[in-house]
């Protein structure tokens, strides 16, 4: 079977990737599986530019093989598109609840209709020959007063959807992944997959 690398450490995108990806005709592998440590460096000014700058590092570590990667964050256009793709780091630190009470605190001084987010998305994906695409995906909520749910991981106990009527934090997988920007995303991908196939 072919094997596809999916360049992320991120324990929690993973469950989501293994679970979309779930009964394609490709080994999911991630860098821990095959013994691969890299931290490639996020400088980008863009999610696809992010998702490209991980996908090359990992495919140079790794000839042969096909390599994804995935860069994604929260977006609120009412502070200026923060923390977009500082979403990892937002203020400096990698401790989600610090994120998610920073982000609570800037938005006390916004109105009602200034409390609109999204999350994107984007998969960057070089073959084994060297071939390149990127698909990528939204899902549009709003910032919460506080904190609920401890499902999915970072933002999710602040990002409420309007469609679900909860927070991602308190949403089931499912829910999370039928409307949420990677399940975009890597739907996408597997289609794109499925014709590589
Ligand atoms: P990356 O690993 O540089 O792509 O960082 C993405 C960061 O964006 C994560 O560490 C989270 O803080 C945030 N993020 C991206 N997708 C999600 C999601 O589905 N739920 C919650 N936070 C997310």
């Amino acid at each position: 079977m072919r094997r596809l690398l999916f360049a992320t450490n991120n324990p929690g995108k993973q469950r989501e990737i293994r679970r979309i990806l779930d009964g394609l005709p490709f080994e999911v592998v991630f860098p821990a599986d095959i013994g691969l440590a890299l931290d490639p460096e996020e400088s980008g000014r863009t999610f696809e530019e992010n998702a490209f700058l991980k996908a090359e590092a990992f495919a140079s570590a790794a000839p042969g093989l096909m390599v994804a990667a995935e860069d994604s964050g929260l977006v609120v256009p009412a502070l200026g598109g923060e923390p977009g793709v500082h979403s990892a780091r937002y203020g400096g630190t990698r401790d989600n609840e610090a994120h998610n009470a920073m982000l609570v605190e800037k938005m006390k001084g916004l109105g009602e209709g200034e409390r609109n987010a999204y999350y994107e998305a984007v998969v960057a994906l070089i073959s084994e020959t060297g071939e390149r695409l990127a698909v990528s995906g939204r899902v549009h909520g709003e910032i919460a007063r506080e904190p609920k749910g401890s499902g999915g991981f970072g933002y999710d106990p602040i990002f409420f959807s309007r469609e679900l009527g909860c927070t991602f934090g308190e949403a089931p997988a499912e829910e999370k992944d039928r409307l949420s920007h990677r399940g975009k995303a890597l739907r996408a991908l597997r289609r794109a997959l499925e014709a590589l196939a």
